[in-house]
């Protein structure tokens, strides 16, 4: 971990003291529970093509195809446990009570399993699915035969997940900006802050003059904007950020 005992002891500081903390947590968060992240080494978008199977118009144009794709990674996905990334997280908000929140990109249901409450899923969650035309909404059932038809209205259904091309569930997002125009503190970790509008976030905190912490092995386009960056992995940086405020 690429992180000077001066630096990590003046972000414990603004940790005790921190009125209201976010995090925000992309792929890499769960590369440790074994989940291949999208961008980075041995990404997805490396060997597949988004264009083909994440976007609104490919699920529209062939179902059957990009629900393949969503339920290789659901199978994948329900095979991953948290990692001590999302266990610290779950343990630093306990730990200082207050007011913080977890804004996640993730669809991986990771971060509730590691027992984190205040979670906006940002990018939905894999394990769910909806009816566009009459609103059922439900629990995938793995074995289903693919694409799903509703039950109500035989319609094929869709994944709870934000494909390219959709918007996000406007509450959470809604939600997210007022917390990260409101919070004092950001610890960014394991995204490559590569997709908008979530890579938004954290300039609002900045208008607010929140301190932005990120965690990442690598650069990112943002690295040089942050109050802190810290190299190296988050199941190795946030636990260790954990131990400090013990
Ligand atoms: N710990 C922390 N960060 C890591 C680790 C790790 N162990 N391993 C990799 N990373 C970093 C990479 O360096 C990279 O910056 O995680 C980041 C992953 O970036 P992406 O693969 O682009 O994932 P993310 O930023 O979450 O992508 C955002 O893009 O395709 C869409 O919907 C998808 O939610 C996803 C969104
Ligand atoms: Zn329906």
């Amino acid at each position: 971990m690429a992180i000077n005992a001066d630096s990590l002891a003046q972000l414990r500081g603004i940790l005790v003291k921190s009125k209201r903390f976010v995090f925000l947590t992309g792929a890499g968060i769960s590369q440790e529970s074994g989940i291949p992240t999208f961008r980075g080494n041995g990404g997805l978008w490396k060997t597949h093509d988004p264009a083909k199977l994440a976007t609104l118009s490919s699920f529209h144009e062939n179902p059957s195809l990009v629900w393949g794709y969503y339920s290789y990674r659901q199978k994948l996905i329900s095979k991953c446990q948290p990692n001590p990334a999302h266990l610290a997280i779950s343990k630093i908000k306990e730990q200082k009570k207050g007011d913080s929140w977890v804004l996640i990109q993730n669809v991986d249901n990771l971060h509730r399993l590691a027992g984190s409450k205040n979670i906006i899923e940002l990018h939905g969650n894999i394990f769910k699915l909806s009816c566009i035309r009459c609103g059922y909404s439900g629990y995938m059932d793995m074995d289903m035969v693919l694409p799903p038809k509703c039950t109500n209205c035989e319609s094929v259904l869709e994944p709870c997940v934000v494909m390219f091309e959709e918007a996000l569930p406007q509450k959470e997002w809604a939600t997210s900006i007022e917390l990260s125009f409101s919070c004092d503190l950001v610890f960014i970790a394991g995204t490559s802050l590569n997709v908008s509008p979530v890579n938004t976030l954290p300039s609002y905190a900045k208008d607010n003059n929140a301190v932005l912490a990120e965690v990442n092995p690598e650069e990112t386009w943002l690295s040089r904007f942050m109050d802190f960056s810290i190299k190296g992995s988050s199941a190795d940086v946030l636990p260790n950020i954990y131990n400090l405020m013990k």
